[in-house]
């Protein structure tokens, strides 16, 4: 089984997503806050608006669709979890080998010599970070429009998706690529396809069962339904 999860599993935890008319597109063009171009141009404001969502995240907690596929990933060992999300709230739920296409909010990257660097403080002391080894700049080290995803990471999510008897997508529009064709992938390789979504997904008419619903109610009455002895 492939769980592939986006911003939606987080909306309930008090995250907002991007596409929606209150989303965190709407506010911040993706041209001047999530590309390489938007970075050179302006880098602290890409900085506040990565701050801004590190300090948010602090105050927030994984909710019950984030723990219940925690505890399927320990229950079924083959379970592999691909998410969109950079915001580490699967990991916070007990997940682990998290395959995070985008990369991680907490993850620092310096832009010069590369020296990445975990730091899970916000705000920072002083904005733009300055990298103490080479005195480059400092950038988040999540994936950005034009950029490519870590290879390694989306190859063990596409032989994953290959592999997999069924595929649940949850909390995602499916409109990014390449992470909506690792959906299609696992459909086009014969998965059965669960989507978990308030609405219909760009993706939906491959779904070979639809959960109308938000994934914080709709993956524990999954799992209440599954019936496994706690
Ligand atoms: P979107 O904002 O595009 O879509 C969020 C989806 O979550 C929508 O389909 C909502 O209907 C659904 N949703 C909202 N509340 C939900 C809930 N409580 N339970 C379940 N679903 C809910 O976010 P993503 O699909 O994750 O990339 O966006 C994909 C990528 O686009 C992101 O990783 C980000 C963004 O640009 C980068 O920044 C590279």
């Amino acid at each position: 089984m492939v769980v592939m999860t986006g911003a939606g599993v987080s909306a309930e935890s008090g995250v907002p997503t991007f596409r929606a008319s209150d989303g965190l597109w709407e506010g911040h063009p993706i041209e001047e806050v999530a590309t390489p171009e938007g970075f050179a141009a302006d880098p602290i404001k890409v900085w506040r608006f990565y701050e801004g969502r590190r300090e948010n995240l602090l105050r927030v907690a994984p909710n019950p669709g984030h723990h219940v596929i925690a505890a399927w990933q320990e229950r079924f060992s083959s379970l592999m979890l691909v998410t969109q999300n950079v915001d580490g709230l699967h990991q916070r739920a007990g997940s682990r080998d998290v395959m995070e296409l985008h990369g991680s909010i907490w993850q620092i990257r310096c832009s010069q010599c590369h020296r990445e660097r975990v730091d899970r403080t916000a705000p920072m002391a002083k904005l733009p970070p300055i990298c103490e080894v080479c005195g480059g700049l400092e950038r988040p080290g999540v994936v950005w429009f034009g950029e490519i995803l870590p290879q390694d990471t989306l190859n063990a999510a596409a032989r994953a998706a290959v592999k997999a008897d069924v595929t649940l997508v949850a909390g995602t529009s499916a409109v990014v690529y390449p992470a909506a064709g690792l959906v299609e992938l696992a459909a086009n390789s014969g998965a059965a396809l669960i989507e978990v979504n308030p609405v219909a997904s760009a993706l939906a008419s491959l779904a070979t069962v639809a959960l109308r619903g938000p994934s914080g109610e709709v993956l524990p009455a999954l799992d209440r339904l599954l019936g496994f002895p706690s």
